[in-house]
């Protein structure tokens, strides 16, 4: 089965570290950083809404909205126990756990991200359903059929081992269980992508794959597809918008923490790039379900 050696799993993981958390030549942690914005824009940091930070835990196309449509084309019933891949900083596993009542384990290698999701859970009064871990997708410290769904946005594209990495969902999930995943692949155009994008500066982080590619591994880890859907041009009209608002916004005072806070003063630069391989049929956006075929 393909793994990473210990040294090149440890350069993953630097490289990503580097990528989503760079610390600032000040030092200071991301995690200080946004209480000190949420503080400045007059909120107390430990008392906040889903709305107030949800411009720094929607870290995908399509932001909410995107994350209840998955949620629904999954036919999530509430409660199950699900464990999101690639958690960023928890957006989806606090959404899971206050609209659907799941109980949500969040797993992610950027440590950063997740010092700031336990803090973010914390401060909206759900640290009881959202739990979160810091370790590699390809190897999560939990007990094999701990889950009923695995959960995953915008993350297999920073992954350069995804057989696995399913073959790692194939143990935690029980059997029947559900993947739902919400994913950038790669389109037919065969050019170089225009970065920085918001998972690569360079072409180190970026380990995308096309759509037939990730079909086929995923049938080699053993899950049917129930149903997969391209969801490009929804996703395209988001970026547009937001790109536009982007561009558009000067420093606004007592405004919300934005993504800019996390991804650096190039975030807007990097939309505009997304926006323009999108449109230039570089990556695609892929929206679907699959099923373990173990009974
Ligand atoms: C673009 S962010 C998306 C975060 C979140 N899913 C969301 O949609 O808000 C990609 C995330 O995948 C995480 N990631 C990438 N490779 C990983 C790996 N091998 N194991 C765990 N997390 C990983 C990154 O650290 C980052 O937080």
């Amino acid at each position: 089965m393909p793994s990473l050696k210990p040294d090149t799993a440890s350069d993953h993981i630097r490289q990503l570290n580097a990528h989503y958390a760079a610390e600032k030549a000040d030092g200071e942690t991301l995690l200080a950083r946004l209480r000190g914005a949420f503080a400045a824009a007059g909120r107390d940091p430990d008392r906040l809404n889903l709305d107030d930070i949800a411009g720094i835990d929607q870290l995908h196309l399509g932001g909410r909205r995107a994350s209840r449509a998955l949620a629904e084309l999954g036919a999530l019933n509430g409660g199950e126990r699900v464990l999101d891949v690639g958690c960023g900083t928890g957006g989806a596993s606090r959404l899971l756990a206050a609209e659907y009542g799941c109980e949500v384990t969040g797993v992610d290698v950027t440590a950063a991200f997740v010092d700031v999701a336990g803090w973010l859970s914390a401060a909206t009064g759900l640290a009881s359903l959202t739990h979160f871990l810091c370790a590699d997708a390809g190897q999560v410290p939990l007990p094999a059929g701990s889950v009923e769904v695995v959960w995953c946005q915008h993350a297999l594209m920073n992954m350069p081992h995804v057989p696995r990495v399913l073959a790692e969902w194939q143990r935690l999930l029980v059997p029947g269980g559900r993947v739902l995943l919400h994913e950038v692949v790669a389109g037919d155009n065969p050019e170089p992508l225009t970065l920085p994008v918001p998972w690569a500066r360079t072409s180190v982080t970026n380990h995308l794959r096309d759509r037939r590619r990730l079909e086929r591994d995923l049938a080699l880890a053993g899950f049917e597809p129930l149903r997969v859907e391209d969801v490009t041009e929804e996703a395209l009209a988001w970026r547009q918008a937001h790109s536009q608002r982007e561009q558009a916004a000067g420093p606004v005072a007592n405004s919300l923490p934005g993504p800019n806070l996390i991804f650096g003063s190039d975030f807007v630069q990097m939309g505009r790039n997304l926006q323009d391989n999108l449109t230039a049929g570089k990556v695609r956006i892929l929206a679907g379900v699959w099923r373990t075929t173990r009974r």
